[in-house]
């Protein structure tokens, strides 16, 4: 099977992105797959990646960072289209559309936040009719976008904490900030509707500036979401499957200074994941359970990682959300609840592939 891997993307979670697909190249190319790396620049170009790169990337002696830096210098620019048999893609040369570089089978999109994990990228593949791993369009675009998942999941009665949005428009027009969040008890996290990775993602506690949390928002969206924090603890679920999903272990994310942001997220100095959590048998069949419900409610395929809040005193647990493409290096939770579960990373990556094809 020739597999395309697009990574990188102009998100700001590239970095992100290009240290997730190194995982997943690495496993594929090691289980047999044909690889072929397509890069996606910040400005959203694709460059293929040359095969002297992508072994020195697979051996490791060439690093994402490094791939990342020169990704606009090490390859020719390209193009994705329809290939010449129904189901398939080719890359073909950006300055020559005859010069046909590589054909492929089915293309995996390891690319987090807009534009990749969104429904934008899952268009275009949609739309040249080739096989893709993970989400639709639909379900991508509705876990990327907090607003219209906290209506999916409440519609169909997934527990979520209690939340405001608004938009830009609404914020500049109202002269107290302290108006839009009434009725929610501090502290609030003030998030941009589509984002990964806690990227834009304020706490705002008692005292804290919530007008600046917003503008802190508004710089990566035009929508804002305000939730209700719960203190408590932090626990996630993968889910993978097509209509009747399985869904993992669960997971936990130890943090400090009150909530898991992206620099303990990439950065930390200790590993904050605990796998399995310690949870009651009936605590961690809930969250399975509720997860396969969250993955249903927006009509997700492939995979999702699913994100919990739990209340421990008062027993509640919450949907927090979804992340329909979470990271997926070797030290990602998500294959970590996985691998609690039984099942190992180039394990999950075949499943992948054939829930693309079905
Ligand atoms: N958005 C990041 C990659 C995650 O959810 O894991
Ligand atoms: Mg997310």
């Amino acid at each position: 099977v020739r597999i395309g891997i697009l990574f990188g993307g102009p998100s700001a979670e590239h970095d992100v992105s290009c240290a997730s697909a190194l995982g997943v190249a690495r496993a594929l190319a090691g289980g047999g797959y044909r690889i072929v790396a397509i890069g996606v620049t910040r400005a959203g170009g694709l460059r293929l990646v040359p095969d002297a790169a992508l072994s020195g990337f697979l051996a490791g002696t060439t690093s994402e960072r490094a791939i990342d830096d020169r990704l606009t210098v090490i390859g020719p620019a390209v193009e994705l289209r329809a290939g010449p048999r129904a189901g398939t893609a080719v890359v073909t040369a950006m300055d020559a559309p005859g010069a046909v570089h590589a054909e492929l089978d089915v293309v995996f999109p390891v690319l987090h936040g807009p534009f990749g994990e969104d429904g934008v990228v899952q268009g275009v593949l949609e739309s040249l009719g080739v096989p893709y791993v993970g989400c639709g369009i639909l379900a991508s675009a509705v876990g990327m976008d907090k607003v219209a998942m906290k209506r999916a999941l409440r519609a169909e009665g997934v527990p979520i904490t209690p939340h405001v949005s608004f938009d830009a428009t609404t914020y500049r027009t109202i002269e107290d900030p302290e108006k839009l969040v009434l009725g929610l008890r501090r502290p609030l996290f003030v998030k941009p509707a589509r984002m990964g990775s806690s990227i834009g993602i304020s706490r705002v506690a008692e005292g804290d500036d919530l007008a600046a949390a917003i503008e802190e928002a508004l710089r990566h969206d035009t929508v804002v979401v305000v939730e209700q924090g719960v203190s408590g603890r932090e626990l996630e679920c993968g889910v993978l499957g097509g209509a009747r999903p399985d869904a993992s272990a669960v997971g936990e994310v130890r943090v400090s200074g009150g909530w898991f942001d992206y620099r303990q997220k990439y950065f930390g100095d200790t590993d904050p994941m605990v796998v399995p959590a310690p949870l009651s048998r009936e605590v961690s069949e809930r969250i399975r359970e509720l997860s396969v419900r969250a993955f249903a409610a927006i009509g997700g395929w492939g995979l999702a990682r699913v994100d919990f809040l739990y209340d421990e005193a008062a027993g509640e647990l919450y949907v927090n959300e979804l992340n329909t493409m979470p990271g997926f290096t070797a030290h990602s939770m998500y294959p970590k609840v996985w691998a609690a579960a039984g099942v190992g990373y180039r394990e999950i990556l075949d499943r992948l592939v054939a829930l693309a094809f079905a």
